[in-house]
């Protein structure tokens, strides 16, 4: 007989011991994970699918009502039982009007929990099998699950929007992928700027309602000559304010299904916003250029990185390479104990008539030394292999030709 597959999300250790403990005697469910966090509870949910998610209210970082209405968009066929303490009466009614199944109020004994889960879980299988459905949902084809790249670094000025801006515009020209590309730097930023596009409305303006949904934010959308589509800074520094960690988590949670790129252009320091993409992220693109103290401050930061468990999402971009640094790009691999993933050389005379010009270099001057290895990054990034599986289950939905047969044709290898 098939058991009950459950996840605990409870950002205490111990209650998601004392849960797990609870249900160890019940031969009909087996706990399939454990969670601390809202967004790792999605991640889960969208990876292993399982039947019921039990989800803490009150949790830091993301809460479990956002995390149950974001599953319930994205993972229909998991149900959530929220778990609450006496006096959440008023959170309890948002939970169920953001798609949870039940609740169950704290303390509970084994059997109240077995049996709700038992209930929830029959109810719903006979749900989907009145409406003729399997008690499994299969992965939406046309549904994308976009890749999150957050360019970073710990010193202004070393290139990340004009290496985001014209990595995306790259991708996006091939018009072979849907790419968005968000400008969190939220004070300054010039992503408009550098692709001559006239912001009228901003990511600042989003944040005036209440929930953001995607037909709300495609209405923000600049739709540069490229394909590419943008989500400009605020107009003036003073509206910066108004743009939160939260907005920014749920702009990034709502568009990732409909894209298959999402390039983030963020400040050169560690604050709320920039550590928010970095957690829903699935690449952290490091850019560091040849000189001691970009490298001392870029070790710091992969220290700080480690610490948040994100190493394993990094990516370390070298910049501005050139034989006249007096530095070779081995040493900086061993002076930062990362490996380094892209080089793009210095090119001074190209990058600045292409940004005078706002048109991207990729475009204006594609015969350049740096247009090349935009292109060469854009190659090894789709290749990647967590990019291709990715892929590979998009073009199968879709029916249409093999992902490395396009990349063939789109990059001529
Ligand atoms: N590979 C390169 N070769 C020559 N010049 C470059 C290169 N990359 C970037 N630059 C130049 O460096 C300057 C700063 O680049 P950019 O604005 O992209 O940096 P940033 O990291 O986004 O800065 P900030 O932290 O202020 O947002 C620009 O004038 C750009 O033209
Ligand atoms: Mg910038």
């Amino acid at each position: 007989m098939k058991r009950i597959s459950v996840l605990i999300v409870d950002d205490i250790s111990d209650t998601r011991e004392s849960i797990r403990r609870l249900l160890q005697f019940e031969d009909d469910i087996e706990v399939v994970g454990e969670v601390g966090s809202g967004s790792e509870a999605i991640r889960f949910a969208e990876e292993k699918r399982p039947d019921i998610i039990l989800m803490d209210i009150n949790m830091p970082e993301m809460d479990g009502i956002r995390a149950t209405e974001l599953i319930a968009q994205r993972v229909p066929g998991c149900s959530v039982i929220i778990m609450s303490v006496q006096g959440e009466q008023a959170y309890l009614r948002r939970a169920m009007m953001a798609g949870a199944r039940e609740y169950i109020v704290k303390p509970f004994s084994g059997d109240e929990l077995a049996s709700v889960v038992a209930k929830v879980y029959d109810m719903d299988r006979q749900k989907k099998e009145a409406m003729g459905e399997q008690p499994k949902v299969t992965v939406d084809p046309i549904k994308r699950n976009g890749e999150i790249i957050s360019f970073f670094s710990t010193k202004g000025g070393v290139g990340k929007t004009t290496l985001a801006t014209n990595l995306a515009v790259q991708l996006a020209s091939t018009g072979k992928w849907k790419v968005l590309l968000i400008d969190l730097n939220l004070q300054f930023g010039d992503v408009a700027v550098f692709l001559n596009l006239v912001p009228k409305r901003s990511i600042a303006d989003l944040t005036e309602s209440g929930p953001i949904e995607y037909s709300e934010i495609q209405s923000y959308f600049l739709t540069h000559s490229s394909g590419l589509q943008v989500l400009a800074a605020p107009t003036r520094p003073e509206y910066a304010e108004l743009v939160t960690a939260s907005h920014v988590e749920q702009i990034l949670s709502e568009v990732r299904s409909k894209f298959d790129f999402i390039i983030c252009d963020n400040v050169s320091r560690f604050e709320e916003v920039s550590l928010a993409t970095f957690d829903i992220a699935t690449q952290i693109w490091l850019v560091v250029a040849m000189d001691v103290p970009t490298l001392k401050n870029a070790k710091l930061s992969l220290e700080v990185i480690e610490g948040l468990h994100h190493t394993s999402k990094v990516q370390v971009v070298l910049n501005r390479t050139s034989k006249e640094m007096g530095m070779d790009p081995r040493e900086v691999e061993k002076s930062l104990n990362h490996k380094i993933s892209y080089e793009i050389p210095s090119d001074g005379r190209a990058l600045v008539a292409a940004l005078n010009q706002g048109v991207p270099f990729v475009t204006s001057y594609p015969q350049s030394k740096a247009s090349e290895a935009i292109r060469t990054m854009a190659g090894k990034l789709i290749s990647s292999e967590i990019v291709q599986t990715k892929l590979a289950l998009k073009d199968q939905g879709r029916g249409s030709i093999s992902p490395f047969k396009g990349l063939r044709r789109v990059f001529g290898f």
